[in-house]
């Protein structure tokens, strides 16, 4: 039997049906027990990450912890999520951030794994796993995780709270990495963060001392909504929200919803309070199976006219949509996050690619909302795919910020149109071009009278998308060249129409793929030229704030594949990441080639 009947018999969901068909650039496994056995042997179990910036409290000692779970996931494909109490930090410990940890380590043959962590339904951490080699990986994930405080130490110390974790594997004689996982949370006190960046991996005590080190105790008028902020994401909120609502789906399932098709719609009904001053809907997002590379999908009609046998089609745009009532409230158009087993995976080891194992999250303010949500009645919210097929992982947590006493609120304005999407498809038998264009423009607000007064919030949002997906030499060569552009601002007045805070996000992701692929020297294999240039430029500006995100990786490698299996190859990876805020800056360059890490340089100085 070959590996791809064993994948059609084992992973009828995550894997779906490896074809080398010339449209579908298929999901990966780095084999290495089918290599031809020229690789190297390290002994030593080797630390695979991804390139990001440090926490700021990296260095500290926590004022407290707690080890949340610890487990193997073996066997655990089509089970639901491993599952078990969430104990809170003692109420002696003082803490006001708090970091999530995810520590794991695998040995074996292993596809990389989705994964996702949650309490009480509220998802914390959406997470992918690496393919682990012969002597074994391990990684750590390190996420701040302060905007769930009340989730983390609920007020109501009486109830059961749950931990649940899911990432689905199988192990079999095939395939034999078990994922050993622990995760844990971190607690620390404000008094000792030192804001922004206390640590740059490969400092010494000496650039250390040098760098400029804000301590919030110098600050003296930096209080806690101050550090909140900085420590915050990009799209940043004043102080965690007082509740958080789980928009997410049964237990059994793993809480996600998984979305099949561009007509399935998951939703949750909720009644929310009447002392809600603010709320702020925070969506995870991930893609698989036929939708994996959503990007590179040509139409349907391609598929048809070539009778093709894969499923990886619908054309290249996705869009995830909210809904309030089943009126659009607001949508994204995700980061395309590429898996470990993703175009090349000789790309991504040691270092993953970008958001592989930090998934982002996506905020969507639903204040101006507020009008349509508080009147003490249940209501719907709504998740869906704009031409998705199988299938996405979609889940959301609503935020929300709670008043002493009731407040009333109004929609004062409501215009979020659906997304205008040309499309131009040429082909002619393999080859072809399929362009894609799409753009929308909207605008909510809305009023609140809460103890801070009448304050009226107005969003407006503009997306816009683009993408060229060509094949070339009976469909053996694809070039995808594709991106994403979006600025939202949000305005906060107050009665008399005076300005109190106004933020506005800039985002672009371009996203270009390579891929030309010729026969191999030996029977049923090929030879595969991968390319793969990516950015995420994040740009944040509020009143008296700003911070600015600009991350690539470049990436250029050859393989030599049967079915669905790297037989060999070579791939190198190019990573920057630049991270610029009020505080200072962080820069790192990271090099691999051949999956060595030959150059991994940090950097605290501004350009
Ligand atoms: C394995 O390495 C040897 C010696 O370096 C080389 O001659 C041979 O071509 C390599 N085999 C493969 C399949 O790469
Ligand atoms: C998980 O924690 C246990 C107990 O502390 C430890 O033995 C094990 O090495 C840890 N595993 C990982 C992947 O960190
Ligand atoms: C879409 O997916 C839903 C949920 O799996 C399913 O019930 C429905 O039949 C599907 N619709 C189409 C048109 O395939
Ligand atoms: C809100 O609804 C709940 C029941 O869903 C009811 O108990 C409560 O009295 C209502 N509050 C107001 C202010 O109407
Ligand atoms: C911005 O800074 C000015 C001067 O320090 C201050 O008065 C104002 O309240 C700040 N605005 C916001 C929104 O933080
Ligand atoms: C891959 O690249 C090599 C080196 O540039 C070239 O010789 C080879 O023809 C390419 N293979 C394909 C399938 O494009
Ligand atoms: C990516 O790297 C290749 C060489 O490895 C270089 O030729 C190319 O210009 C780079 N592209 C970008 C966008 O940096
Ligand atoms: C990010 O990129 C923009 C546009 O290229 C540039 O103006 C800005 O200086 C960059 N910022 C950082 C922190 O690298």
């Amino acid at each position: 039997m070959n590996i791809a009947n064993i994948l059609i018999l084992l992973l009828p969901l995550f894997f779906a049906v490896p074809i080398q068909s010339s449209s579908s650039p298929p999901h990966f496994l780095k084999s290495f027990t089918q290599n031809s056995g020229n690789e190297t042997i390290n002994d030593a179990p080797q630390q695979y990450f991804e390139v990001k910036r440090p926490l700021p409290t990296d260095a500290i000692t926590p004022a407290c912890s707690v080890s949340a779970l610890t487990y193997s996931f073996g066997n655990t494909y089509g089970s639901p999520p491993v599952t078990v109490d969430y104990i809170p930090p003692p109420v002696t410990c003082q803490w006001s951030l708090a970091v999530l940890e995810f520590r794991a380590e695998c040995k074996g043959e292993q596809y990389d794994r989705i994964a996702g962590v949650w309490i009480d339904g509220v998802e914390l951490l959406r997470t992918s796993t690496p393919q682990p080699t012969e002597d074994g990986i391990f990684w750590n994930v390190r996420k701040d995780v302060t905007r769930y405080s009340s989730i983390l130490s609920p007020s109501q110390d009486d109830d059961d709270h749950t931990l649940s974790v899911m990432l689905e594997n199988i192990v079999n004689d095939e395939f034999t990495g078990v994922i050993h996982v622990n995760v844990s949370f971190l607690f620390y006190s404000d008094d000792d963060v030192r804001v922004p960046l206390s640590v740059v991996s490969g400092d010494s005590e000496a650039q250390r001392l040098n760098r400029k080190l804000i301590s919030v105790q110098t600050h003296e008028n930096v209080d806690k909504i101050e550090l909140d902020r900085v420590l915050n994401l990009l799209y940043s909120y004043d102080k965690p929200a007082d509740l958080i609502l789980p928009i997410s789906g049964d237990l059994d399932e793993g809480f996600w919803f998984r979305i099949q098709n561009e007509s399935d719609v998951e939703t949750k009904n909720v009644q929310i309070s009447q002392k809600t001053y603010k709320a702020v809907l925070e969506l995870y997002v991930s893609f698989h199976g036929d939708d994996e590379f959503w990007y590179m999908n040509p139409s349907d009609s391609y598929i048809e006219a070539n009778h093709l046998a894969t499923g990886r089609a619908h054309g290249a745009y996705r869009e995830v949509l909210v809904t309030i009532d089943r009126k659009l409230v607001g949508s994204v158009i995700p980061f395309p996050v590429i898996f470990t087993g993703g175009i090349n995976p000789l790309f991504w080891e040691p270092v993953v690619s970008i958001g592989a194992f930090d998934l982002p999250s996506y905020d969507i303010d639903l204040t101006p909302f507020l009008g349509l949500l508080s009147d003490n009645k249940s209501h719907s919210i709504g998740l869906q795919v704009a031409d998705g097929i199988s299938f996405w992982l979609v889940d959301a947590n609503l935020h929300l910020w709670l008043d002493h006493s009731n407040v009333k609120a109004e929609t004062l304005k409501h215009k979020v149109p659906s997304m205008e999407v040309h499309r131009h498809n040429q082909f002619q038998q393999l080859d072809g071009e399929f362009e894609l264009e799409g753009e929308r423009e909207s605008v909510a607000k809305g009023s609140v009278t809460s103890s801070f007064g009448n304050i009226k919030s107005e969003y407006t949002d503009k997306l816009k998308f683009k993408s060229k997906l060509k094949f070339k030499d009976q469909g053996t060569r694809k070039q995808l060249n594709q991106r994403i552009k979006r600025k939202s601002k949000i305005r906060i007045t107050d009665e008399n129409d005076k300005l109190i805070q106004s933020l506005q996000v800039e985002i672009t992701y371009p996203l270009k793929i390579n891929i030309e692929t010729g026969p191999g020297s030996d029977a049923d294999t090929s030879v595969m030229n991968t390319t793969v240039v990516q950015e995420r430029n994040e740009k944040f500006n509020g009143v008296n704030d700003s911070r600015v995100l600009n991350q690539s990786q470049n990436c250029t490698g050859s393989m030599v594949v049967k079915g669905n299996a790297v037989l060999s190859g070579s791939a190198d990876n190019h990573q920057s990441y630049d991270y610029k805020d009020r505080f200072g800056c962080y820069s790192r360059k990271v090099d691999v080639i051949g999956g060595d890490v030959v150059a991994d340089v940090a950097s605290a100085v501004c350009a």
